[in-house]
């Protein structure tokens, strides 16, 4: 017996080195995944309580009404109608919550409206699109379009 385990003390090293190896990833994998985990599959439950928590970065589409009245009523009535303010005007739940706590910037028309209008033959051809550059002529849009209201 002891003569046939003789030569193979370095298997046991080795064995003893794999079981310290498995017992160490055990030991990380148990630090570093989180509570819960697997629960729901491949999700970590108490993500959904942290992410209601955030407070919102968007007021809504609701949220302009009010103090911005007649803007909100120009667009009403326009091709934007489905356009939400913030899809321009980015997130503005501080303004809207206090408006003397930020006051906006204007987008720059030439920079914003192409984002959705540029021509592209990826696009469905119902929807509006121009070759800027050609179209303008470098002309700010807002000089012969209301961006609230844009049909001329
Ligand atoms: C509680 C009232 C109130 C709400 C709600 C509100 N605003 Fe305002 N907004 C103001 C006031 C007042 C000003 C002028 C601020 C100033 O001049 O310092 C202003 C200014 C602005 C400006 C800049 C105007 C300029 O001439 O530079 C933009 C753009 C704007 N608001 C967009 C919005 C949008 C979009 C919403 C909805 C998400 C919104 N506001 C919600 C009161 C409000
Ligand atoms: C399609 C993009 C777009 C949408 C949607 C939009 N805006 Fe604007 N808004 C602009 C641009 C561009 C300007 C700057 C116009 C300029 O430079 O003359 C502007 C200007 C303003 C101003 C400054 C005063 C003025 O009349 O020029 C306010 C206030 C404002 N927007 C509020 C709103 C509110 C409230 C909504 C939603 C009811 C809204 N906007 C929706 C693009 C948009
Ligand atoms: C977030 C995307 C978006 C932005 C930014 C945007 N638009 Fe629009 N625009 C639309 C949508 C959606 C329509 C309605 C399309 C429809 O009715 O099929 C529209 C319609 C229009 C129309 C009417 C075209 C027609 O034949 O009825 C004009 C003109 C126009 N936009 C100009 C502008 C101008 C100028 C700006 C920049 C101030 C701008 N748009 C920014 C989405 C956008
Ligand atoms: C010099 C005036 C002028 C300027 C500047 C201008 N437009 Fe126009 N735009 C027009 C006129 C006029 C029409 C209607 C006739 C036509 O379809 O060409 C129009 C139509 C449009 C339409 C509707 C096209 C369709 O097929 O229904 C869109 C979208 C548009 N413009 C977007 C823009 C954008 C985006 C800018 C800025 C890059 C801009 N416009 C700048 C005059 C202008």
């Amino acid at each position: 017996m002891r003569q046939r385990f003789e030569g193979s003390a370095h298997l046991i090293r080795l064995a003893v080195v794999a079981a310290a190896f498995v017992l160490l990833f055990l030991l990380i994998r148990r630090a570093v995944v989180p509570a819960g985990f697997g629960q729901y599959g491949h999700f970590r439950p108490a993500a959904l309580k942290e992410i209601a928590a955030r407070e919102p970065v968007f007021a809504g589409r609701e949220a302009c009404a009010g103090c911005h009245d007649e803007i909100v009523q120009a667009k009403d009535k326009g091709p934007h109608a489905h356009v939400g303010c913030e899809a321009c005007h980015g997130a503005l739940a501080v303004h809207a919550n206090d408006p003397s706590a930020l006051k906006p910037t204007l987008p720059v028309p030439l920079h914003l409206c192409p984002t959705c209008h540029e021509a592209d033959a990826a696009k469905p051809k119902s929807f509006p699109q121009v070759a800027s550059l050609t179209h303008s002529g470098g002309a700010s849009c807002v000089e012969c379009h209301n961006a609230h209201q844009p049909k001329l």
